[in-house]
């Protein structure tokens, strides 16, 4: 065999054993590279006869050819061997089911869509929201709302105390929403469109009282309000939360401190199959109460009864909340339990609009 023979198979040898294109790339340069041996051999040919150059010339040039021949081929067998193993790491079941993100997990409780729903409804017709503390001083939570003290209307609340201060006046933890009434017309000058939804709390627990719950109330105060616009308010209202194309409403004579005449409204609904539904069927149901802002809580607001007027109503969001979307029992409202909020809880990215459906 010749040598040049010997070393091709030398070489080729080397190059199918290559494990790597680094490997194979360090073989490369120690024959074709700038001082490999087949270069040299190559670099030879100038300094031989022409006779010896017609002889080895087409050998030096056929072991070139042939090494750099296996290089390639190798190269491409590397390449492709590179491929699979990349493809066999980055493994892809395509048929496993995709895994919810963060945003589409979690859930908006029902308190606050109920709460989003009520201000698209009352934005649209002009309301703005106002909203206090939920701990207030006596005078704002009763006196100023024309409970005197030692009025037995107090009494109805089941109020929490807080220890009386130095001055000996006791805090309490507002028992209603009304008193952001007084902060409001203190606060502001007629005309007056607000709703204040809010934490309301009294000792009382069952399947539907907890001694925190929530209100939404309303006020509206200029010099011309009457029981016709709450009726008209009220009615909207109940259409456009419940969805339904119309309700019917019954205004039964009630008693409020702070409110003079007062009313409990009932919306009707059939209850039949343990299911209620709104604008139909024989029964009443108590949604609300509301009435004409007594003449002593505008004059505690420092409002004269004799140039403004206007009514108020109150209602448990809560209780609304659980008419709406179905929920028996108030107290699994604030149990925080994932699967119960995974049942009745909204898509974070569902807003609530007039125009786009409520609760759709
Ligand atoms: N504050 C009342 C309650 O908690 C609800 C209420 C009734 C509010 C009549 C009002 C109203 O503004 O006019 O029972």
């Amino acid at each position: 065999m010749s040598e040049y023979a010997a070393l091709e198979r030398e070489l080729v040898t080397a190059i199918a054993d290559a494990p790597d294109e680094a490997a194979l790339e360090a073989v490369r340069i120690s024959a074709l590279g700038k001082k490999g041996r087949v270069s040299e051999l190559l670099k030879g040919l100038g300094s031989m006869t022409p006779q010896e150059r017609r002889e080895k010339g087409p050998l030096i040039n056929g072991l070139r050819d042939g090494v750099q021949g296996a290089i390639e081929a190798r190269k491409e067998v590397l390449a492709q061997a590179a491929l699979e193993a990349r493809l066999q790491a980055e493994k892809l079941d395509l048929t496993l089911p995709l895994r919810e993100s963060a945003i589409g997990r979690g859930r908006v409780h029902p308190i606050s869509q109920v709460v989003d729903e009520l201000t698209a409804i009352f934005a649209d017709m002009g309301f703005s929201i106002a909203e206090g503390p939920d701990i207030e001083t006596d005078w704002l939570n009763f006196t100023a709302l024309n409970f005197p003290p030692g009025h037995p209307a107090r009494d109805m609340h089941d109020t929490f105390f807080f220890p009386p201060d130095a001055k000996g006046e006791r805090k309490v933890l507002r028992t209603h929403t009304s008193p952001v009434q007084i902060r409001t017309m203190q606060a502001q000058k007629p005309p007056i469109r607000v709703i204040t939804p809010g934490r309301t709390y009294r000792c009382d627990s069952d399947q539907t009282h907890t001694p925190m719950f929530h209100q939404v109330e309303g006020l509206v105060i200029d010099k011309t309000s009457h029981l016709g616009h709450l009726k008209w308010i009220l009615e909207e209202f109940c259409k456009a939360f419940f969805e339904v194309p119309s309700v019917k409403m019954r205004f039964r004579p009630s008693f409020f401190p702070f409110t003079e005449p007062s009313a409990e409204v009932d919306i009707q609904c059939s209850r039949r199959g343990g299911e209620i539904r709104f604008g139909e069927g024989e029964d009443w149901l108590e949604i609300l109460g509301c009435g004409m802002v007594h003449p002593n809580v505008l004059r505690n607001c420092g409002l004269d009864p004799d140039e403004f007027q206007g009514f108020a109503w109150g209602m448990g969001i809560d209780r609304i909340a659980m008419l709406k979307y179905g929920m028996d029992d108030l107290r699994q409202f604030f149990e925080a339990d994932v699967r119960w909020l995974t049942h009745y809880g909204f898509r974070p990215l569902d807003f609530p609009t007039l125009a786009g459906g409520l609760s759709s």
